[in-house]
C-alpha cells in the first residue's frame, strides 16, 4: 500500500477520496471500529506501508464473514446499492471471479469490462475508461498489464481503485490471502523465525513481491524468505531484494532446492513461470520446468510445512500432491473469497 497512492491502511498520510478528503487518516493505534476503519475509502495498489493493525482488522472482518456465510447460512445485504466495477485488461480467473462473488454475496452489483468488449479496444485511454467506471460504480477494481498503471488509474479518480495486479509489479489482495492462509495453516503459535521459500519465477512474479512486502512488515525481524530460482533470469528484481534488505528483511537466493532450505521451511510458495512476460520464447523454454514439486519432495518438506501457489499452475505442482495435507493451494484460493469480501467491505465502509 503506498502512501502516494493514494491507499494508506498504514495511517500515514494519504490520498482520500476527494469527497472524503476533510476526514483525518484515522490513527493506526486506534480499536478496530466498524464504521471507520484504516481501510475505509481509500485505494489500495501495494503493499507497502500496511500496518499489522490493518492486517489484523481485515483478517477479522474476513473470520466473520466466512462464519456467517459457511456456519450461519446467512444471506448477507451490506453492499445493496453498491457496485463494483471491474476493469480487467488482462486475464483472470480467481481475481475476477472471487471480487465479483464476493460484492454480489454482500448484496452488491457488477460491472464486468474486458479488453475486447469495451472501448478499450477502440484506443480509450486507461484514464478515460477509469474515470467512466468512477461514474457508475462505487469502487473499481482494476488489473492491468503495465507495471504502475493503477498507481497512475487510482489517482485519476474519486472512488476507491483496488489493483488485481499491475504485469510484474504488485498483486497487493493476493499478498493479504495469502498472509490470512499462513497464519490459518501454519501451527500457533508461529515459530520465532518463520522460514518461507519462494519457489519459480521472482522476477516476474508480483504475487512474490506483494507477499515478501507485507512480511517484512507483518513479522518483521520473524521471517527468513529463501527464493529459489532454478535459472538466473527469474531472480528477485535486484532494487526490491535491496530495498527489503534495507527494511531488515532476512532473505537469501539459491539456484536449487538445497536439502537445508528444504527441511528447514515452513512455507512452501510456489510459482509459475510466467510465460506471458517472456520477450524470447527460448529465454521461456530455458526456464520451463526446471522445477516441480512432487510427491518425492514432499517426503523431504516438514510435517507441518504449508505448500501454497498463487495459482493457475501449470506443471510446476505435480497433481498427485492435492491430495496431501499440506497443499494449501486450493484452501487459499477459497480464502481468497472472504478476505476480498472483507476488503470491499472495509473500502466501502458498509460491513
Ligand atoms: N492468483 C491469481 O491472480 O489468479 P488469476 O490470474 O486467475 O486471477
Amino acid at each position: 500500500m503506498s502512501a502516494s497512492s493514494g491507499a494508506s491502511p498504514s495511517g500515514s498520510p494519504a490520498k482520500r477520496s476527494k469527497p472524503h478528503a476533510q476526514q483525518a487518516a484515522p490513527s493506526p493505534k486506534a480499536p478496530p471500529s466498524s464504521l471507520s476503519t484504516p481501510w475505509a475509502r481509500h485505494s489500495f495498489i501495494s503493499t507497502e506501508n500496511v500496518s499489522v493493525e490493518a492486517c489484523e482488522v481485515l483478517f477479522a472482518k474476513a473470520d466473520e464473514l466466512r462464519d456467517k456465510i459457511e456456519n450461519r447460512k446467512q444471506v448477507l445485504k451490506n453492499a445493496e446499492g453498491k457496485i463494483l466495477a471491474l476493469c480487467f485488461l488482462e486475464p483472470s480467473t480467481r481475481t475476477m471471479c472471487s471480487f465479483s462473488a464476493a460484492m454480489q454475496r454482500m448484496g452488491g452489483g457488477v460491472l464486468n469490462i474486458t479488453p475486447s468488449d469495451s472501448s478499450v479496444a477502440k484506443g480509450e485511454t486507461l484514464q478515460d475508461t477509469i474515470k467512466c467506471l468512477s461514474c457508475y460504480a462505487d469502487a473499481i477494481v482494476l488489473r492491468h498489464p503495465v507495471k504502475g498503471s493503477t498507481k497512475l488509474a487510482a489517482e485519476a479518480v474519486d472512488i476507491p481503485l483496488i489493483s488485481a495486479g499491475d504485469g510484474v509489479g504488485e498483486h497487493p489482495t493476493q499478498a493479504l490471502l495469502d498472509l490470512y492462509t499462513i497464519l490459518r495453516e501454519q501451527p500457533s503459535p508461529l515459530p520465532e523465525t518463520l522460514h518461507v521459500t519462494f519457489l519459480g519465477d521472482a522476477k516476474n512474479g508480483r504475487t512474490v513481491h506483494s507477499l515478501a512486502r507485507l512480511l517484512t512488515t507483518y513479522l518483521s525481524k520473524r521471517v527468513h524468505i529463501s527464493y529459489v530460482c532454478p535459472v538466473q533470469s527469474l531472480r528477485m528484481p535486484r532494487e526490491l531484494f535491496d530495498e527489503l534488505s534495507r527494511l531488515g528483511l532476512s532473505q537469501s537466493e539459491h539456484d536449487s532446492l538445497d536439502a537445508d532450505v528444504v527441511q528447514s521451511t515452513d512455507v512452501l510458495y510456489v510459482t509459475r513461470v510466467q510465460k506471458e512476460r517472456f520477450e524470447s520464447a527460448d529465454d521461456y523454454l530455458k526456464a520451463k520446468g526446471t522445477f516441480v514439486v512432487n510427491p518425492a519432495l514432499m517426503t523431504r518438506l516438514k510435517p507441518t510445512c504449508t505448500v501454497m501457489h498463487p495459482l493457475p499452475r501449470v506443471d510446476e505442482i505435480d497433481v498427485q500432491v492435492d491430495s496431501d495435507p499440506r497443499a494449501a493451494y486450493f484452501r487459499q484460493m477459497k480464502n481468497g473469497l472472504y478476505v476480498r469480501m472483507a476488503l470491499l467491505g472495509l473500502v466501502l465502509d458498509i460491513v
